[in-house]
């Protein structure tokens, strides 16, 4: 009722102020709808913003988890034929995975409508669904204000490591491969001197994911689950190369970035599954179900812990084995966001379905987009430190933060003259050309550890978690080449 009262009033109020032709004013949708297709951008008008962008938001991540179309030619297209409730892999996982684009030593992507290219597990194509990095463990971890180093990795009540896979649209792949651009190569990234802007209709995905154990089966059909080929770090230590497992694994966490005309800064949504810890206020509650939370013990502390978080996973701080982790929501939901997730969850399409189990915990947006460029983040809201610009499996540890979504992108991104787009520094690497000096160089520490096991400094050169890019034939072979020179 409450929706279509507001859809009433802004429709009368974009027809009185029909006459104006001021850039973002027009018809608002925010009346709850389940179908394959996205809302295309989000107007000014009268009234509470948030219907209009929760809207949005909610629009979008049923868009994104419609199921897909299988094959290399359909990648990002929705089957239509199907509901949202029906099984299979959604829209958003046949986009590009990080890995396809930014391979070591830079080489071309494959076409959008291709699943070629080297895979971080191995796996003979990327159609295989992989939770791994070619810099190793970079999967495990979260971000955080520094583009050098990842932040703190979370652990579930199973204690295994959440792990995080990014992807992108046809809109931000084009960007990327565009010939004028070319960034997937590091020396051709956008800088302050130089920057880049990515096509509207651009769309980013981070997801977060529990890995199931078999001992799962009670809560299995809460949770939109898949297979994936995981990287385990025990197993690669034993056999001394890249070893990845299939696994079950459980959607718990899902960021939302589009590009649009009218909000060039993108629009910013953030989706959890509703067991992932206690409710801060009228969220659902596991415990009433009653199942397991998925962060939390549901017994004391009511705090985050530990605290310090535990250090970034790396190939000296390897996952721990016997680690616990308490998490809580830090912050309240907006009441009106909350009443968003209700309607939709109230949709016969939604309801029964395990899309019923996830909520949106925030949508933040650029309220004066004006001209995009560095110095420009778009006058961000909601801002401060009492509104929810978190999401408990993403930034764990940033809840209380000062700085929201688009704030530290603002920094670690545009300010930099890279549009929003943060991965791309962590990710985008060498042409093979300096990549190759860099085996070498590795290879003349290995003969130097084989000729003296006890050569101090040398751990790296004895790690067992080596790249993709050293057992690469041709590497090898050129690698021999420069060494007999
Ligand atoms: C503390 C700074 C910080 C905050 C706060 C933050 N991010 Fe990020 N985000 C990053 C960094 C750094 C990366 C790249 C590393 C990675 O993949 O995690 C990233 C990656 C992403 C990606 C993958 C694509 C990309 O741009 O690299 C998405 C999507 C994303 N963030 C959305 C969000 C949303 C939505 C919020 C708010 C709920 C948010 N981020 C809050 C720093 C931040």
């Amino acid at each position: 009722m409450r929706t279509s009262l507001v859809a009433t009033v802004t429709f009368l109020a974009t027809i009185c102020t029909s006459g104006h032709t001021a850039s973002a004013q027009g018809v608002a949708d925010v009346t709850p709808k389940v179908l394959p297709d996205r809302i295309d951008d989000v107007p000014d008008a009268p009234g509470s913003p948030f219907p209009r962008f929760d809207n949005f938001s909610w629009r979008a991540f049923i868009a994104l988890n419609w199921p897909a179309l299988h094959g290399p030619a359909n990648r990002g297209i929705p089957d239509r034929t199907k509901k949202l409730g029906d099984a299979g892999p959604r829209v958003w996982e046949t986009y590009k995975a990080r890995y396809e684009v930014f391979a070591p030593g830079a080489p071309k992507p494959a076409a959008w409508t291709s699943y070629d290219g080297k895979n971080p597990c191995g796996a003979a194509d990327n159609e295989t669904k992989t939770l791994s990095a070619f810099s190793h463990f970079a999967d495990y971890n979260q971000a955080s204000f520094a583009l050098a180093t990842l932040a703190n990795p979370l652990i579930d009540q199973n204690k295994m490591y959440t792990r995080y896979e990014v992807r992108f649209s046809r809109e931000q792949f084009d960007s990327i491969v565009d010939p004028n651009n070319n960034w997937y190569i590091k020396q051709n990234l956008p800088t302050v001197a130089k920057p880049g802007t990515f096509k509207d209709g651009s769309i980013e995905i981070k997801a977060a994911w529990r890995v199931l154990n078999p001992g799962d089966g009670s809560i299995r059909g809460r949770f939109y689950i898949n297979k994936a080929m995981v990287f385990d770090p025990v197993a690669t230590e034993q056999q001394g190369s890249v070893v990845c497992k299939e696994h079950e694994i459980a959607l718990v966490g899902f960021h939302i970035v589009i590009k649009t005309r009218l909000r060039p800064q993108w629009i910013w949504s953030s989706f959890e599954h509703i067991d992932n810890v206690p409710p801060k206020t009228d969220e659902p509650d596991a415990k009433a179900v009653p199942v397991p939370y998925s962060f939390n013990s549901g017994l004391p502390p009511p705090t985050l812990a530990p605290m310090p978080a535990p250090r970034a996973i790396s190939e000296t701080n390897r996952p721990d084995p016997n680690l616990t982790m308490q998490v809580i929501r830090a912050q309240p939901i907006q009441p009106e966001t909350m009443q968003m997730n209700r309607d939709y969850w109230n949709l016969a399409d939604v309801k029964g379905t395990v899309w019923a189990n996830y909520m949106l915990v925030m949508t933040q947006w650029p309220r004066i987009p004006g001209t995009p460029g560095i110095g420009n983040p778009g006058n961000p809201f909601p801002l401060g430190v009492s509104s929810t610009l978190a999401n408990t499996t993403m930034e764990t540890y940033q809840q209380r933060s000062q700085r929201s979504c688009m704030e530290c992108h603002q920094q670690v991104s545009n300010a930099l003259g890279r549009d929003f787009v943060a991965f791309m520094a962590f990710d985008a690497t060498e042409p093979a050309q300096q990549a190759i000096a860099a085996v070498a160089s590795r290879s003349r520490l290995n003969a130097a550890v084989r000729a003296d096991k006890n050569a101090p400094g040398l751990e790296s050169a004895r790690s067992p978690f080596r790249s993709a890019l050293d057992d690469d034939p041709s590497v090898k072979a050129l690698v021999r080449v420069l060494q007999e020179q």
